[in-house]
């Protein structure tokens, strides 16, 4: 080994940038908050930057929802169909994860939609349903604006998605053409949910104070209960209190609202992404893009002469070779160890690290995944503040927050030096929202029309 010259206080100083100050979050509150009621006014919302989408879901599970539903769960790494049979206090759920090729990510709305139709048939034949009329849940984790609990007009397609005919589709009736194509099964959609919002009833199903639903994945975003007399979109008779909202706040930013804390590392993933310009909150935060803002930092420093000797690899140099999930796995290193620190830098053919380069990548780690939990809890602190209830709990789920080590503390951390005096909160992992919750939205859906008490 050469000589291990120690670089850390420069790659600190260097990364100073992804560091942001409490009055800057403050600033970035105040912002969102402004963009949020945009959103929900019906003078600003064609223009409005955060959509804060109706859901027009307005009942939360009281625990009594009974019976047999479908789920299908699109939007995060994997597509899943579920059978979910919900009972007194328990339910349970089998489930099977269907690839979605690359091709059909980017290829037709009509071949999406077939194959999704594809994998549900082939499943209910494997579970013995082939033959049944049941009723579905579909979580549909893209911004929708709905114009009713089965009506969902594709918005934007985000994540690395971008099927051709989609845009300004009901996406219900797009599932409704590909099964009748199919003509062999019989469904009844029920309901259309976004992710946040399954894992918000899915928390609330045990948990009443539950009125925040977040999600810290492959993209992210928050929901909430607001009141009704706030829902301007809202067209019906308002005869019940509150309504959940679809913030889709990872599209923040989208006007320059976050330029003043952004970087380099962010602007260059935004050009090398599908879809430049959009999604700019979600591109700071999420687990599509945080492997890759490590990796942006590291090549920057090795390049510098700072890390490395010099001296990178052809993988540190290649797009997108920095999993997400190798930030959880150095970060999860005990102090002073780099057991996964030098495993990760193996499988990238940067065995020649040395410790002092070691401590520098789990620094930048650190930073990128730090400035994520804090951009979160300044949106939730955000949601609590506007909300203004005493207590509130938040469903969580999303591989980011699940898996990262310490993102549960600062978010915890950050969210209550933000929030105002008097607001309390707590943080809740979600067991798998976006299928049990299309379960629940289907069965309160059911219940309200077929009168089940
Ligand atoms: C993206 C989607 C949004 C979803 C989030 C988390 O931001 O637009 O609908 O909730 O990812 O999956």
């Amino acid at each position: 080994m050469g000589m291990d010259i120690n670089n850390l206080p420069l790659i600190r100083e260097e990364c100073e940038i992804l560091h942001m100050t409490d009055k800057q979050l403050k600033e970035i509150m105040s912002r969102l908050h402004n963009d949020l009621v945009k959103g929900l006014s019906r003078d600003t919302h064609p223009t409005a930057i955060v959509k804060c989408w109706l859901t027009y879901i307005q009942d939360l599970p009281n625990g009594k929802e009974r019976g047999k539903f479908l789920a299908l769960d699109l939007g995060g790494t994997n597509f899943r169909v579920l059978i979910i049979n919900l009972g007194e206090n328990h339910f349970d759920m089998q489930s099977k994860i269907y690839a979605i090729p690359s091709h059909i990510m980017t290829g037709t709305g009509v071949a999406l939609f077939d194959h999704i139709a594809e994998c549900l048939a082939n499943f209910m034949k494997e579970h013995n349903v082939y033959e049944e009329r049941l009723a579905l849940g579909f979580t549909f984790s893209f911004p929708l604006k709905q114009m009713g609990l089965t009506k969902g007009i594709l918005q934007r397609w985000t994540k690395g998605f971008s099927c051709s005919g989609a845009i300004g589709e009901d996406v219900v009736q797009g599932l409704k053409d590909a099964i009748a194509r199919r003509g062999d099964v019989q469904i009844d959609i029920c309901a259309i949910l976004n992710d946040t919002t399954g894992t918000l009833m899915s928390c609330a199903w045990k948990n009443h104070n539950c009125k925040i639903g977040l999600i810290v994945g492959t993209g992210s975003n928050a929901c909430y209960v607001e009141k009704t007399e706030n829902c301007e979109l809202f067209e019906g008779e308002p005869t019940k209190p509150a309504m959940l909202i679809n913030t889709e706040w990872g599209a923040f930013g989208d006007d320059g609202a976050l330029d003043f804390v952004r970087t380099e590392f962010d602007r260059e993933v935004d050009s090398n992404s599908i879809n430049p310009g959009k999604q700019i909150q979600e591109k700071m935060i999420s687990g599509m893009y945080m492997g890759e803002l490590v990796r942006l930092a590291l090549v920057k420093f090795t390049t510098m002469g700072l890390l490395f000797g010099g001296r990178g690899s052809d993988l540190l140099f290649q797009r997108n070779s920095f999993y997400t999930k190798y930030v959880s796995e150095i970060e999860s290193d005990k102090p002073g160890d780099y057991t996964s620190c030098m495993d990760v830098l193996e499988e990238l053919g940067l065995s020649h690290a040395t410790e002092s380069d070691m401590a520098a990548v789990r620094h930048v780690c650190e930073c990128v995944s730090r400035r994520a939990a804090h951009l979160v809890s300044a949106g939730i602190a955000t949601l609590l503040n506007k909300m203004n209830e005493p207590k509130v709990t938040v469903g969580i789920d999303g591989s980011v927050y699940r898996f990262h080590p310490h993102f549960h503390t600062l978010m915890c951390e950050k969210i209550a030096q933000l929030v105002r005096p008097g607001i309390t909160f707590d943080l809740m992992l979600s067991e798998d929202g976006s299928g049990r919750g299309a379960a629940l939205v289907a069965a309160v859906a059911c219940r309200e029309t077929l009168g089940f008490a």
